[in-house]
């Protein structure tokens, strides 16, 4: 049968490793997939960088419209980040041009996921986004489809690796904060601009990406309260170690009924973890998120939540659903019966 055929915009750690997933899984992938994946285009902000790809097979477009106007473009696949400018841009003229759409950005479904849900369904396209949350864990899916008869409780989980990097490490070593988010930045988990890693952005994005997903909800990024780890010192580490916890950055999201109106409560916090729950033992640039289900109980998540390899993994899968005609809702509902929630204080 005929290649899926997709445009990609953006060349960074994750774009270039998709187009290395593709080549070196490429005969796995075409099984699963029942055909081929094939990257016809793509673009990114420089283009004259030495990315360790081979360019050359694919027509370079650097006009947004024009990529996902494109004739020879089934499916377009979004990897620039931000959650307004060029990916927006992009993600519009693709679902308006009738395109399957891919993304890995978490800023942009935080912000603009219902609008865009609202957009594909118009269309009879898909919209999917398992990257945008926890990299390389399946955790969209996980809860959507894995979970899928379940009345969610809470969400809580953690969600930004370059803090759980920056937190675990300092633990390990004693060495200060600066030192570490150097290394999280050399390492390539850190967001382009770190500020939103470290001050909670982040993983507030991804919380309400998921809270969206498990409960039902229409996304409300305006009402995640977060706060980040820039006050957290070595010696909190310390003193905190003393009374037998670790630090952690945690997205919490749960509805709280305590009133009769069910309300929706998002929160991002450095928190002190028992050295026995599971989410201590998550170090390094790891993501793992906990859901409890009325009937399936604890559910544990937890992989790389960052990363090339990982990311593209998410991706690719993505892809490979689309080239078998999954033609699957963005979100556990139709984007019309997502419900409101008031925020909880
Ligand atoms: N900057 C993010 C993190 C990358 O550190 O988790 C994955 O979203």
């Amino acid at each position: 049968s005929d290649p899926l055929r997709i445009a990609l915009a953006g060349l960074g750690t994750v774009g270039t490793g998709v187009i290395e997933l593709l080549e070196t899984n490429r005969s796995t992938i075409e099984r699963r997939a029942g055909r081929a994946l094939q990257i016809v285009a793509v673009n990114a902000r420089d283009r004259t960088r030495d990315r360790g790809v081979d360019l050359s097979p694919f027509a370079w477009v650097d006009d947004m419209q024009a990529m996902a106007a494109r004739a020879d473009v089934d499916v377009v696949l979004e990897l620039v980040g931000g959650s307004d400018g060029p990916a927006l841009t992009l993600a519009r003229a693709a679902l308006d041009e009738g395109k399957a759409f891919v993304t890995a950005n978490k800023a942009m479904i935080a912000h603009h996921g219902l609008s865009l849900a609202e957009q594909a369904a118009l269309r009879g396209v898909p919209l999917k986004f398992e990257a945008a949350v926890a990299g390389g864990i399946p955790v969209v899916k996980g809860l959507r489809e894995g979970a899928a008869a379940n009345r969610i409780e809470r969400i809580y989980g953690i969600l930004n690796g370059t803090c759980n990097y920056i937190l675990s490490e300092m633990e390990r070593t004693g060495a200060d904060f600066d030192a570490m988010l150097a290394e999280a930045q050399a390492k390539g988990f850190a967001e382009a601009d770190p500020t939103f890693d470290i001050e909670g952005v982040d993983a507030a994005h991804k919380l309400a990406i998921l809270s969206a997903i498990g409960f039902g909800a229409r996304v409300d990024f305006a009402n995640v309260d977060a706060t980040g780890i820039g006050e957290v010192r070595a010696a909190d580490i310390t003193q905190a170690g003393t009374l037998g916890y670790v630090v952690r950055l945690v997205g919490i999201a749960s509805i709280d009924d305590s009133d009769g109106t069910s309300a929706l409560l998002q929160r991002v916090r450095p928190c002190l973890v028992a050295r026995g729950h599971p989410l201590a033992a998550v170090t390094g640039p790891t993501n793992a998120v906990v859901a409890e289900g009325n009937f399936s109980g604890r559910l544990l998540f937890q992989g790389a939540g960052a990363g090339a390899g990982p990311t593209a993994s998410a991706v690719v899968a993505d892809l490979i659903d689309i080239a078998r005609g999954d033609l699957g809702a963005p979100f556990s509902v139709p984007v019309e019966e997502l419900e409101t929630f008031p925020p909880a204080d």
